[in-house]
């Protein structure tokens, strides 16, 4: 009988206890005090330290476990497998024997060897079972040979990979951390006695990665350098679900015994929909990582690991949407695959009813915003003319409602209607470059780095201490001049991006250096100082001044306090019903988005202007209060939690006007603002506009400009603004019918071209060919290859078309004599004879045609040319 996928587990864990090893529980997916990784992904990180030498009072030299594991984001990321392969998993539980220190190569790979094939254990065939080593490994590969005697045929030495120069058969945890060579053993599908040859190509094919020991020797630093460790050391891993895969023969991680359930509960929920296997593998796989994440403590959220959850939570979502299953559904599986697996972890019923309502919450959540989506979506489709969806508008539907692109593709797919995948791929590029460029973003969410103290709304700057350095996620020491770094204070005047209002920049500095602080974020509870050392050198513990920029401070705080008027002339003139819906508060605008359900006129505009200024020539002071919560009657408590400050409340208070909760900085009176304008507004969904204003210097410079570039417009126009109006309306009309004139002439064009190249055509060798310069731009060669292909029937075409600089040439030849010549041969012999007039080489082809260069361009040889040597 099969062995099930807990017995198998049982079985190995029994069996190194058997070989004096002590069985060790898993730790949890959040590793343990370790910046360098987001989640567990290997059996050995709950031991990094004991690896590294670190941990001096660990009794055990054999040990055994079965280690809960994820595998997305950072060095071994497998996200992107799912769906698409068999064998790999986001969430899976590696099962590992270890030594510190006692047994080494010869002992692990006996060890592995007799649990596989013995037959009152895993009793594989030997023959099916093929092993890597390191190339320098001669130890590994003559125990391989030697002790267990196994087939030269069955080894394969595996070298650096040049390009990365890393192996895969030198195994690192991280970018940093314990690392070594290691065996690899793997069971071969393919039905062959006589293997001639392994290589990487046949272990790809034919072949599952089962077992991977690991003779951990080094550990690799920040700056690559490999420290060679004084103790031999041993990590293996092996995945429960490969295995077990292997052992119940299915050759699926997604049909053993566990999985063909959890798939079962998918289907029982859609029972009236015909499910395909990408879906049933994404949702299988990603309830498993959803439940084991939130038992371990994270919450959906939209940084470090809580974003990763969020987006595989999202990626079900997404696949509902595929099925055309718009609800939420993911939380419905919570009980139903805990109970399917509850014999390998029965910890999880405890915390089933939080798990479920957690995953229902987020799932409702995004469910929300893609309804956003869909109906943006099915607006820009009824608008569509040419059955071709913008790039744009695919890409902008994925980055703002997370509706991705398979998603988009299926709708249009079902109206007949293409996406255009090169825009969309352009500006997918475009937003992975900005964000490889934004190195700040900590990935993880740290509870490493204490609290700051901020002191920044009394004082513009203070002495300090520099408390911990971070450069691209590592903690270092120190750092030279020119590093871009995030730096942690002991106290500090610079606000952390919140609520809003973007984080301060200014310098901190001592006599020994000037770091340039251009950003200041919050990282959990503390506050990162984001920028670059200009001079010097930085080391830990340094004591140095910090100092803000003043003056784009104060620009700050005007637009602050300008946020919250806005807010109040907002629910005077439209409705006392608005709500804030979102801010942004630089230094050179502001953004505030609010809910409001009707019209909003160029009038309502103009008295929430007029009323803003009058708050402003008013010059009412602008008061900060702390309260004692107790004081205050608000039952949203959460929301609260957000103003508080020391147990207190803070409180803005623009005397008689208002008072609201608010942690940003403001001005002191009213009159600071000096003047107010908006500057657009804008729908940004159903019920929500975003207002855009400026203040003070930026609006005096804006109104400037406005006015002079309207007197140079009344200069060229000759009239007075009164006439402005009229003036515009007789040019908008002129114009329309210029343009109805134009189109008629080209048509015309159009036509006189068709007959005059008519007039050219030739029958040479029974074609009927034309070759023929055509005196009209190029923008419309569409028109008249359909109309020659359509309505004269010629075999084959030979145009050159007017542009600007250049040609631009068309080379067509119908389908029925496609088999003897194509447009490619005459394109290939037309190129060898004429390089020298093709202004870019002849791969490149713009659609249809491509460009020749006009100077050098004698049609009537080339003419010659073709009716001579190509046709
Ligand atoms: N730590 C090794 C791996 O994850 C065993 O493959």
């Amino acid at each position: 009988m099969k062995k099930s996928m807990h017995e198998i587990r049982k079985i190995f864990i029994n069996f190194f206890i058997n070989k004096n090893h002590v069985f060790i529980k898993s730790s949890s997916l959040i590793p343990y005090n370790d910046p360098t990784l987001l989640f567990t992904n290997a059996g050995m990180n709950q031991f990094k330290e004991i690896f590294l030498g670190n941990y001096k009072n660990f009794n055990f030299k054999k040990v055994v476990t079965s280690q809960r594991c994820i595998r997305v984001g950072g060095r071994h990321n497998d996200l992107n497998n799912i769906g698409n392969d068999e064998y790999h998993n986001t969430f899976f539980e590696m099962l590992g024997n270890f030594s510190f220190g006692s047994y080494f190569k010869k002992e692990s790979i006996l060890y592995a060897w007799e649990l596989l094939t013995n037959k009152n254990l895993f009793n594989l065939n030997p023959d099916k079972l093929l092993v890597t080593v390191y190339y320098k490994d001669v130890q590994s590969y003559n125990i391989w040979i030697k002790n267990i005697g196994i087939s030269k045929k069955n080894i394969l030495k595996i070298y650096d990979n040049k390009k990365l120069n890393i192996s895969s058969n030198f195994w690192q945890m991280g970018d940093t951390g314990p690392c070594g060579p290691c065996t690899e053993i793997y069971y071969n599908y393919k039905n062959e006695n006589n293997i001639s040859l392994i290589n990487n190509e046949y272990l790809k094919k034919n072949c599952l990665e089962i077992w991977n020991i690991v003779f951990i020797q080094f550990n690799k630093l920040s700056n690559g350098k490999l420290l060679k460790l004084d103790k031999p050391l041993v990590d293996t891993g092996m995945g429960l679900e490969r295995i077990t895969s292997v052992l119940q023969n299915v050759k699926s991680n997604y049909k053993t015994n566990i999985f063909k359930l959890i798939i079962q509960e998918i289907k029982n929920l859609f029972i009236k929909l015909t499910l395909n296997k990408k879906f049933l593998y994404i949702i299988s796989d990603h309830i498993r990582s959803c439940i084991f994440l939130i038992y371990d403590g994270i919450l959906p959220s939209n940084e470090g690991r809580g974003y990763i959850l969020r987006h595989i939570i999202r990626r079900c979502i997404q696949q509902g949407y595929i099925i055309k299953y718009y609800k939420p559904f993911l939380y419905k599986l919570v009980i139903p695959v805990i109970n399917v697996i509850k014999l390998l972890h029965p910890y999880l019923i405890k915390k089933n009813i939080y798990i479920k309502k957690i995953i229902k919450k987020e799932e409702k959540k995004f469910i929300k915003t893609l309804g956003y989506g869909l109906k943006i979506l099915n607006k820009k489709l009824k608008n569509i003319n040419n059955k071709k969806l913008d790039g744009k508008i695919a890409f902008n539907l994925y980055d703002t409602f997370g509706f991705p692109l398979d998603l988009t593709l299926n709708i249009c797919n079902n109206l007949g209607i293409s996406i255009d995948n090169k825009e969309y791929e352009k500006q997918m590029l475009k937003q992975k470059k900005k964000s490889r460029n934004n190195k700040f973003k900590l990935k993880y969410s740290n509870n490493i780095i204490p609290s700051s103290i901020f002191i920044g709304y009394y004082k513009n700057k203070c002495k300090t201490k520099i408390n911990y350095i971070i450069v691209n996620n590592k903690f270092k020491k120190k750092i030279c001049n020119g590093e871009k770094c995030i730096i942690f204070l002991d106290k500090t005047p610079f606000y952390a991006e919140s609520g809003g209002q973007i984080g301060d920049s200014g310098y901190l500095k001592n006599k020994n250096f000037f770091f340039e602080v251009q950003d200041t974020q919050k990282y959990s509870k503390s506050i990162g100082h984001i920028g670059i050392l200009k001079v010097g050198t930085i080391i830990i513990n340094d004591n140095c001044i910090a100092n803000i920029n003043i003056k784009r401070r104060h620009n700050i705080c005007i637009n602050h306090s300008s946020t919250h008027l806005l807010k109040k002339s907002l629910k005077k003139i439209l409705n006392s019903n608005i709500k804030q819906k979102g801010s942004l508060i630089k230094e050179n605008y502001f953004n505030f988005d609010f809910n409001y359900k009707k019209n909003i006129s160029d009038k309502d505009l103009y008295n929430i202007e007029l009323l803003l200024n009058n708050y402003i020539k008013k010059k009412i002071n602008v008061n900060i209060y702390y309260k004692k919560k107790k004081f205050i009657k608000f039952k949203k408590k959460l929301f609260i939690y957000n103003y508080k400050n020391n147990n207190n409340i803070r409180l803005i208070n623009i005397e008689n006007i208002f008072q609201e909760f608010c942690c940003g900085t403001h001005i002191k009176n009213t009159k600071e603002i000096g003047i107010f304008i908006i500057k657009s507004k804008i729908k940004k969904s159903k019920n929500i506009y975003r207002i855009k204003a400026i203040t003070e210097k930026y609006a005096i410079n804006y109104i400037i400009k406005k006015k002079n570039n309207m007197n140079k417009i009344l200069k060229k126009l000759k009239i007075d603004d009164n006439k402005l109006d009229s003036k515009i309306k007789l040019i908008l009309k002129n114009n329309k019918k210029y343009k109805k004139k134009i189109k008629e002439i080209q048509k015309l064009n159009i036509k006189n071209e068709i007959n005059l190249i008519k007039y050219k055509s030739k029958n040479i060798n029974n074609y009927k060919i034309i070759i023929s310069k055509v005196d009209i731009n190029y923008k419309f060669y569409k028109r008249i290859i359909n109309y020659i292909k359509n309505k004269l029937n010629y075999t084959i075409i030979f145009l050159i078309f007017n542009n600007k600089n250049n040609y631009f040439l068309i080379i067509y030849v119908n389908e029925c004599i496609k088999e003897k010549i194509n447009s490619k041969i005459i394109l290939n012999k037309f190129y060898e004879e004429y390089k020298n007039i093709f202004l870019k080489n002849k791969n490149f082809v713009n659609k249809d045609g491509i460009f020749l260069k006009k100077n050098n361009l004698n049609l009537n040889k080339i003419k010659n040319f073709i009716l001579k040597k190509i046709i």
